[in-house]
């Protein structure tokens, strides 16, 4: 039986914009499957997939936050950009590590993308969404 370990709710994660928050929610899936994996004591099979999801989701999903504050001028993007770099940095890191065959990484992951959904979409991401609203700009 699959569970949703973190279940999309628009008042702790939105930021006001459906493409955005449609992205945010692909990333939830993602965490959510490697969850199902530990119950099954599958993470560590999975982790190769869920890295490539990530690679994919990373280009895809900052690309749109970006094109937007660069848009509409958002005076916090370059912090905000740096830390998307971070996270791109950090699947670098777990692509070399699976290459040298080193194990238990699925624990790691796990704790970087529960942080990154605390840390970064309820934090980081909502900001941009109080500023823009503060600014009356609609995205
Ligand atoms: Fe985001
Ligand atoms: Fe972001």
């Amino acid at each position: 039986m699959s569970v949703d370990f973190i279940k999309w709710n628009d008042n702790i994660y939105s930021v006001g914009n459906d493409v955005i928050d449609n992205e945010h929610k692909e990333l939830i899936q993602i965490i959510n499957k490697l969850f199902n994996a530990f119950s099954e004591g599958k993470a560590e099979d999975i982790v190769p997939e869920i890295i490539k999801e990530l690679s994919n989701y990373t280009q895809n999903h900052f690309k749109t936050e970006e094109d937007l504050f660069e848009t509409h001028n958002y005076p916090d993007k370059d912090v905000h950009i740096a830390k998307h770099q971070d996270f791109i940095n950090q699947i670098e890191i777990w692509k070399n590590k699976i290459k040298q065959g080193e194990k238990n990484i699925h624990y790691e992951l796990m704790d970087f993308l529960k942080t990154w959904i605390t840390e970064h979409i309820q934090k980081d991401d909502r900001s941009y969404n109080t500023y823009f609203k503060e600014k009356n700009i609609r995205i």
